[in-house]
């Protein structure tokens, strides 16, 4: 890691042309309003690290809306803006950056939203969970590039630590418990003496946390490059059964989780997929307590019972003399993360196999004729026609016809 006070060098080998062009513009514009203008919070960090990271977030001491209007006059860019909270998001081309204005924030009670009003740098970069996330870089052209280390940051990220602001960061806020083991995780860090402490005393905190906070934090988990680590690493601290008492991050889920990257490679596993998967060792009845506690939205929540009711099928799928069609009915309407589940999950290669034939094969399968095509054919509108052709989807699905010429021949023979 470079040992420096400025990072203009590394902003201008690590961020794309276009990015560093726009911070030296920002950088103009706030000074020549009399407004300081800094880098901050994650992608500084990202600098001295050396990792890809283009997500800039700016802080103005002065007004972020207003400068963000400016900015995006310049980069013929949008706005979205949020007066209550005094920031705003620009957009152009392919580019999203955030700006706030400085800000201090009073938590009310445990794990609720932060109360904020308008501060300094130094109390914003306060109310942040870690102190490698508390650092800042000048962009007014008199002091563009100089490093704003307040709380120690540097020295962390030289010791690979992970440490709280101050004593009451878990209460204030106990999504920082998870986002403090993805950090350790994610950069193969430690969690400060300390901070590990805090962080065990304060695990009931995490009961103030809300569902949708949890479940967002849990899917910034899952986008993470090995969020089986991340999930053993919660497990071993009890964070993870807070979440349910009957998750578990252990080996298993580790070798599922890398099975499901070999399987969507080059892509990653989808969220879905992950949580699926997570949920997996789950009885349904508490799946239902996860899908309430994390209240998760209608698809995500419709996958875990999915995954949960094809988990008890999957005796009947490990038989080996299953015709087609049955593979079909086992298997047809559910969603294709809890397919994929139970695909990773089944013990049985028989069922693993019938799965992936289902996948690949059965699931395109359709007849050719249609019911225009059986009106046609002198069939009276009604029941008889759907009757017909389930009966021509099957026998397609058992290869007991092969084309339309032969469905047609099948049909006459049904008719007598
Ligand atoms: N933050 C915080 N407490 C939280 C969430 C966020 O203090 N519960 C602060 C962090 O200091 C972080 C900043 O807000 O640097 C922005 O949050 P986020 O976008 O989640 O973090 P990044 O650092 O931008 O992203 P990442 O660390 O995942 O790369």
């Amino acid at each position: 890691m470079p040992d420096i006070s400025n990072l203009s060098s590394e902003i201008e080998k690590q961020l794309p042309a276009e990015l560093v062009d726009f911070m030296r513009r920002a950088g103009e514009v706030a000074a020549s309003q009399g407004q300081s203008l800094y880098l901050v919070g994650g992608v500084v960090r990202d600098l001295l690290l050396g990792r890809t990271n283009f997500d800039l977030d700016l802080v103005v001491e002065g007004d972020a809306i207003n400068l963000a209007q400016q900015l995006a006059g310049i980069t013929q860019g949008k706005i979205i803006t949020h007066p209550r909270f005094h920031t705003a998001k620009l957009k152009w081309n392919k580019w999203s950056v955030d700006l706030a204005t400085a800000r201090s924030e009073t938590y009310d009670k445990p794990g609720a939203l932060p109360r904020v009003k308008p501060g300094s740098l130094a109390n914003d970069l306060f109310r942040r969970d870690f102190t490698i996330n508390t650092m800042a870089v000048e962009l007014i052209p008199s002091r563009y590039g100089r490093l704003i280390d307040l709380y120690g940051g540097r020295d962390d990220l030289k010791h690979k630590l992970i440490r709280i602001l101050h004593e009451r960061s878990f209460i204030d806020d106990a999504t920082r418990i998870w986002r403090s083991l993805r950090y350790e995780q994610r950069l193969d860090f430690k969690l400060e003496p300390d901070t590990l402490r805090l962080l065990e005393r304060d695990i009931p905190m995490l009961d103030t946390i809300s569902g949708d906070r949890i479940r967002h934090e849990l899917e910034l988990i899952l986008k993470e490059e090995f969020p089986e680590k991340i999930l053993c690493r919660t497990e071993e601290l009890k964070v993870l059964p807070k979440l349910h008492p009957a998750l578990k991050g252990d080996g298993w889920l580790a070798e599922r989780f890398g099975q499901a990257r070999q399987l969507s490679y080059p892509d990653l596993p989808s969220v879905e997929l992950y949580i699926a998967l997570l949920a997996y060792p789950l009885t349904g009845e508490e799946s239902e307590e996860l899908i309430s506690r994390l209240r998760l939205p209608k698809s995500l929540a419709q996958t875990l019972r999915d995954t949960s009711s094809l988990k008890a099928k999957l005796e009947s799928l490990a038989d080996p003399e299953l015709a087609p069609s049955s593979i079909y009915h086992l298997l047809h309407g559910y969603s294709q993360p809890a397919i994929t589940a139970n695909y990773l999950a089944a013990d049985s290669s028989t069922a693993r196999q019938h799965i992936q034939t289902f996948l690949s094969k059965l699931r395109y399968v359709k007849p050719s004729l249609t019911g225009n095509d059986l009106k046609k054919m002198g069939i009276a509108p009604g029941p008889q026609i759907k009757e017909i052709l389930q009966r021509l989807h099957e026998a397609r699905l058992d290869g007991k016809v092969t084309s339309k010429k032969g469905e047609e021949r099948l049909v006459s023979g049904w008719l007598g």
